[in-house]
């Protein structure tokens, strides 16, 4: 499913429309974005992503957003794998427009979600997966109150090399905590 309009002091989580498509295969096709995401890297056309966006919205097991700023759409959000009766699933984050690394964005947007995930679907869990040396996205989940919770060693190969993968959890117990005294998470 597509989740609702969420809106932060910059960020603007919102449902995919026809016009994201050519900006999904875009960044698709950019390497130096998808690197990082641990999957086969694989670019995509049109079609291929119109039909990949029919099957998001018909997905009850996930909610989908485009990330857009100053009415721009500049990457991709999501809570997948959803399990109801657990109350859990998986946080992934993309932003395709490289200019827009390192801005706080993937803090905002993700504080915009989890705090979706918690108060509106009523999950107990997020649970996210990185490569280890990807320090944005690391530094974004601890940011945000994820905990390191394990280390897949040698999980992804990427680049000629194999690298380990950082699983973070954030529990909504810990999260609530944190709504109240602010605290920032540990080390
Ligand atoms: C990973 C990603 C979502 C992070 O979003 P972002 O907007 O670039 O990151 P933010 O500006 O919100 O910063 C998050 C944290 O990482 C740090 N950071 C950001 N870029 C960094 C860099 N190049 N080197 C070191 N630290 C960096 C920030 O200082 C911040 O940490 P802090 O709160 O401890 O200061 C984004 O860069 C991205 O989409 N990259 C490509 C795809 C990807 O790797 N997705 C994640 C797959 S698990």
């Amino acid at each position: 499913m597509y989740g609702p309009v969420l809106r932060g002091a910059r960020v603007v989580l919102r449902p995919p429309v026809p016009d994201d498509v050519p900006h999904l295969v875009r960044w698709l096709a950019d390497f130096e974005t998808t690197r990082m995401l641990g999957y086969l890297q694989q670019a995509s056309s049109e079609p291929q992503e119109e039909d990949w966006l029919k099957k998001v919205a018909a997905d009850e097991r996930s909610v989908f957003w485009m990330i857009e700023i100053d009415g721009k759409p500049i990457g991709t959000s999501v809570i997948r794998s959803i399990d109801w009766k657990n109350q859990h699933g998986e946080s992934g984050t993309l932003i395709g427009e490289r200019d827009y690394w390192g801005k706080g964005i993937g803090i905002e947007q993700a504080e915009l979600r989890t705090a979706y995930a918690f108060r509106e679907l009523n999950l107990q869990k997020l649970k996210s997966a990185a490569f280890a040396d990807n320090i944005a996205s690391v530094r974004m989940q601890r940011h945000v109150g994820y905990r390191e919770v394990g280390i897949q060693r040698r999980e992804i190969f990427a680049g000629g090399q194999w690298h380990d993968a950082a699983l973070s959890e954030i529990l909504r117990e810990d999260w609530e905590a944190r709504q109240h005294d602010g605290s920032q998470p540990k080390a």
